[in-house]
């Protein structure tokens, strides 16, 4: 194949997720393959601004898939918003020979890509956060593995509140979205799951579920809350105030972004990273590449951006009958 694009840069941006490197990999490969300089740029778009960048050849990226984080380094860049630093990007782009870029990252950097690609650069987005909060992509990048990792530190709590009949709250990130809050409650058995999607009634979503298996001798229980949804203190400080039950506080933090990316994370990433080098090669620019779970196909990126995701109401819709039991 005759590639439309002849030199590619490759960055990550806004918060790390497992699979990055992944996703890296295969973009440096592809580009391999297909005849096509690659350069790596550290730091996200500030790397783009300062220059900060280099040759990523095949063999840079060899053993990279099994590590968590992101070997080009990540950043939020205010600058970049700015006009001057925009055009400072768009300069870069055009010194080093930058005629396609591939961005890692969520919403706040595909934005980033349609500001540049106003100035001629060919843009192709991959989604990467450990929220799989892009509504245009059924996955993204890192959700898989930042779900497993709750999963098993709460399973680890609840060893310990079993022995000592009390509430564990656990806070999960989210600030916006409860994707990943409703999927680890499901996946843990939680007694409630609060997500910033739902307004919050104390007595109706925590309260009674707990009053409810306390009725069926149930005797320790798992309340997980998003971080936008609540603060996990107050929560606690409610069931203990009115419930009695002895509670402790668990904030899984950054934990939860990081280790050794899971088998889906790593083939998705891959794929992603293949798709998206070949729609640049082909010819394509503002492109979102995205995955229902089944097939990899791509969308405009003002298309992709203006689309909103709501809550999995079908998995959100089982809780009351799958949390009364005891
Ligand atoms: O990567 C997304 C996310 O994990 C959110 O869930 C969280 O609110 C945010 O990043 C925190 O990121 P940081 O501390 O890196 O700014």
């Amino acid at each position: 194949m005759e590639s439309k694009v002849r030199r590619i840069g490759v960055l990550t941006s806004g918060g790390d997720a497992p699979g990055m490197n992944a996703a890296i990999r295969a973009v440096a490969r592809t580009c391999d393959f297909y005849g096509i300089e690659c350069l790596g740029i550290y730091r996200g778009y500030n790397g783009l601004i300062r220059g900060d960048m280099k040759p990523l050849t095949a063999q840079d990226v060899s053993g990279i898939t099994s590590y968590g984080g992101t070997m080009l380094y990540t950043a939020r860049s205010p600058e970049f918003t700015t006009e001057e630093g925009l055009k400072r990007a768009a300069d870069n782009c055009r010194f080093r020979g930058i005629d396609g870029l591939i961005a890692i990252g969520g919403d706040g950097t595909f934005r980033g890509l349609l500001d540049l690609s106003g100035y001629g650069v060919s843009v192709v987005g991959i989604p990467g956060t450990i929220d799989n909060d892009i509504a245009c992509t059924g996955y993204t990048i890192g959700y898989d593995t930042a779900c497993n990792t709750a999963i098993e530190s709460i399973d680890k709590l609840r060893d310990t509140m079993r022995s000592h009949e009390r509430c564990s709250i656990v806070e999960v990130m989210g600030h916006k979205t409860g994707h990943l809050a409703l999927y680890v409650g499901v996946a843990v058995g939680a007694t409630a799951i609060l997500v910033p999607e739902k307004e919050l009634d104390y007595e109706r979503d925590v309260i009674n579920p707990i009053r409810e298996g306390r009725n069926r001798n149930r005797t320790n229980f798992t309340i997980i809350v998003a971080e936008g949804a609540a603060s996990a203190n107050d929560v606690a400080k409610v069931v203990s105030e009115e419930t009695g039950i002895d509670t402790r506080v668990t904030i899984l933090g950054h934990v939860q972004r990081g280790g050794s990316p899971l088998a889906r994370d790593r083939v998705v990433a891959s794929m992603m990273g293949y798709s998206a080098v070949k729609v640049l090669a082909e010819g394509g620019t503002n492109r979102i590449i995205c995955y229902d779970g089944n097939v990899y196909t791509d969308i405009d990126i003002v298309e992709g951006l203006k689309m909103k995701k709501g809550l999995d109401e079908s998995l959100y819709n089982i809780l009351e009958a799958v949390t009364s039991g005891a």
